[in-house]
């Protein structure tokens, strides 16, 4: 599996010809070394409806015939808007054709009106990766590595509106993946953040190895 960052809190995982985007933020996106139109994606999974997330998706989706999978009242926008979409909600299960989509609680708004934002643990041909999205610590997290034997993390680090870099310490101790990525952070001075500090006292404290990376870069899993 190939997985590649596109800067701020947009990934992309690649096997077997599929390709599925999380959160394609790239337009208006200081981050971003890639442009939306590009990114042929497959599957677009939506966190939550801030600009920042929804981002590209809705275009994106509409111009590769994409599937997007979000909680139902962001899927519902989607919808109104044109795009596939598959609505899904917290503790939610559901398979696709690369595997199986779980819908995990994040502690963040949804950016409309009566939702909620969520994140993700995708099982992506056989690999697990837990996308937070924006959100808060929770304990949760501990019963999150519990159920599930989450090979790659992807945790904000920015602080402001999400976990900063201790609270997502502690969220990789709960997590015990085998790798994090941190994500959500530096893409303005508001959640400007050292993701050297971050891989410093998760490797320290844990059996988890943090990889990170630059905006266009990949690793390949
Ligand atoms: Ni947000
Ligand atoms: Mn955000």
């Amino acid at each position: 599996m190939k997985l590649r960052f596109l800067g701020h809190a947009c990934f992309l995982l690649e096997e077997k010809g599929t390709v599925l985007v999380f959160d394609p933020y790239l337009t208006n996106n200081p981050a971003a070394t890639e442009k939306a139109e590009n990114i042929r994606a497959n599957y677009v999974l939506v966190s939550h409806a801030h600009s920042d997330h929804l981002g590209d998706a809705v275009e994106m989706a509409k111009r590769n015939n994409s599937l997007i999978i979000t909680t139902a009242e962001v899927a519902r926008k989607c919808a109104s808007e044109g795009a596939q979409s598959h609505a899904m909600h917290i503790g939610g299960k559901r398979a696709f054709d690369f595997g199986m989509v779980r819908i995990t609680p994040a502690f963040h708004g949804a950016g409309v009106e009566g939702g909620h934002a969520c994140g993700f643990i995708v099982d992506f041909f056989g690999q697990k990766v837990y996308f937070a999205g924006d959100t808060s610590l929770f304990g949760d997290m501990e019963l999150l590595g519990r159920l599930e034997d989450i090979d790659i993390a992807l945790l904000p680090i920015g602080d402001n509106y999400t976990m900063g870099v201790d609270d997502a310490v502690l969220a990789a101790k709960m997590l015990k993946a085998k790798t994090v990525i941190p994500m959500h952070y530096n893409t303005w001075p508001l959640i400007a953040a050292d993701p050297n500090e971050f891989k410093k006292k998760v490797e320290q404290d844990t059996d988890t190895a943090v990889a990170i990376l630059a905006p266009g870069r990949e690793l390949t899993f």
